[in-house]
Parts: structure tokens; sequence; C-alpha cells
């Protein structure tokens, strides 16, 4: 039985394979419409989300599938003292596999350890978050042809962002990629991350101002900043409006470099920028639906 915990669980020629389906059913979706007849997804939600769980839930919807779970902690029995390793035990009697998101790192694979069925990190805290950089891969494969030869700007909380860490670690598989770090000195990227870019020789630079690189960027990755993951709320005001897109700033940028965020966007990208050509975050949350189809099929051995 297989888990996915982390992007790098599967290997390129793994993903390949996974996105080559997604790539199918974006195409064909109706084909798949009962592949997964009488199977039951899980959604266990210890943290709010939109994308994420109604992504998931609308993936299996797609295939034929059912759905059930929970989207807080507070309606579950988590909430009775209940530990991860048993709610798991549980779902295992009741669901084919299971999509899980916590707000303590590391909670998905305490699960996956216990479970009697295939589970899906959905986000563990400021850990990872696998499933979004399958989504993000995918947007880039789809809109720029390929994963190699680009330099790719991240923006914003690169200190919390799960998001951030889990596609830096992914892109890292693949040949000619620069990464431009664009965040405040408060919210930069962990050195866990960069000494991992150091010891593999991958070019890496960081920077504070988005209008000082904006311009050598193929892909644009706008984040939030996390504001559930700070002790105290001044930091957060004082950091959260740092980076702001703004149609001016677009104009900066190469013609073909793609904006992308994992969104919920608060008020890093301004609404404006929506209509440029360039904004490509509301197609990468349509991909997130195929590749989590895909995802679906392969863990439970329907691919
Ligand atoms: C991201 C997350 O949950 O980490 N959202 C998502 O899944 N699309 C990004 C965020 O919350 O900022």
């Amino acid at each position: 039985m297989r888990h996915l915990m982390n992007p790098l669980d599967f290997s390129t020629d793994e993903l390949e394979e996974l996105f080559s389906l997604a790539e199918d059913i974006s195409h064909d979706t109706a084909k798949y419409a009962h592949v997964c007849d009488g199977k039951t997804l899980a959604t266990c939600f210890y943290e709010p989300s939109t994308r994420t769980r109604l992504s998931f839930e609308s993936a299996m919807i797609k295939l034929g599938g059912q759905v059930l779970g929970f989207s807080e902690a507070s309606s579950s029995s988590a909430a009775k003292g209940e530990s991860v390793s048993d709610t798991i035990r549980v779902i295992s009697c009741y669901a084919d596999i299971c999509a899980m998101r916590h707000p303590k790192e590391g909670a998905p694979m305490v699960a996956a350890s216990r479970s009697g069925i295939p589970v899906i990190n959905a986000g563990d805290g400021g850990h990872q978050h696998p499933t979004q950089t399958l989504t993000d891969l995918m947007t880039i494969r789809a809109l720029r042809g390929s994963l190699s030869g680009f330099t790719i700007g991240l923006c914003g909380d690169l200190k919390f962002g799960r998001t951030v860490h889990s596609l830096i670690e992914a892109l890292m598989r693949y040949k000619d990629i620069k990464f431009i770090f664009i965040s405040p000195p408060e919210l930069r990227i962990p050195d866990y991350i960069t000494d991992e870019l150091r010891d593999a020789g991958i070019e890496y630079e960081e920077v504070i101002k988005l209008e000082d690189s904006i311009g050598d960027l193929d892909i644009l990755y706008m984040t939030r900043v996390q504001r559930e993951r700070f002790f105290n709320e001044e930091d957060y005001v004082r950091l959260k409006d740092f980076y702001i897109l703004t149609a001016e700033k677009l104009q900066l940028a190469r013609e073909d470099m793609l904006v992308l965020h994992p969104l919920p966007r608060v008020n890093e990208i301004s609404v404006e920028v929506d209509d440029d050509p360039r904004a490509a975050y509301f197609k990468q949350a349509q991909y997130g639906v195929y590749v989590r189809m895909a995802l679906i099929m392969t863990l439970l051995g329907l691919n």
C-alpha cells in the first residue's frame, strides 16, 4: 500500500506517468467518470481549507466515487481527545483512501503508519503540501511545456509557506532551475533548504525587493503571509502587505512570465492582475482537480 507524504515519494518517472494521466483526464474527463464507482474518499481536515478539500472531493466525485469526512477538528472526535492513529484506524473501516490535513507537522505520517488505507498528506503545519506541489508542477508542465530550464522566483512568506518548501524540493530534481527567494528577512527560506540547495550545487539567490528581480523570472510564485503560524498579531500586521503585485510592477516582467499562487490570495496580488494573460493561478486550481484525480487512481491501483 502506498501513501503520499512528500512530493519526493514519487520518482520523476512516476510523476511523469501521473502528469500524463492527469493530462489525459483533462482532455476527456468523461472517460474516467466510473473509474472509482463503489470507492469512498475520506477527507479528514483538522485545519481550514477550501481548495484542497473541495478539489479532492470534486476529484473523487468526477471519478464516480463517494466522499465523507470532516472539515474542522472541532467537529471530529479530536475534540474529545482522540489520537490521529485511532481516528485513521476507524476511518480505514469506512473509506478506501484518505486525504488528511493537520496543523501539526508529521501528523499525516503518524496516521499513515497505522492506516489500513492509502493516506495523502493534504498539508501538515508549515512542513509539506505535496498535492499542491503536484498541482504546481502540472501547471508549469502544461503552460511551459517542460519542468526544466527556468528561473523561478518564490515571493512572500518563505518561512512558514509549506507549498514553497514542497515545491523547491520537488524542483531540485529537474535540470537547470535557478531559484530566487524574495522575502523580508523575518520570513526568509529556512536554512535546511538553502543547505540542501548548496549541497546539490543548485543556483539560488535571496533578495528583498520584488522589483529588483521580477525582470529575470520565467515564473513568479506568489504566496500569502501565513497568519495562523505567527506567534503574535503585531508581526503579522507589519509583514502582511510587504509585497503586492500590481499591474504596474508586472510591467517590469517578461511578456511570457507565469504568475502562480497556491491561493487563497489575501492582498499580495491585486485583482487588476487577474486579467493579465500571465496570471495563471485560477488555471492552476483547475489543474489541481485533474492531478488529484490521477493521484487517487494511482494510489488505488486503478490507473
Ligand atoms: C495553501 C496551504 O494550505 O498551504 N493553500 C492551498 O492548499 N491551496 C496555501 C496557503 O494557505 O497560503
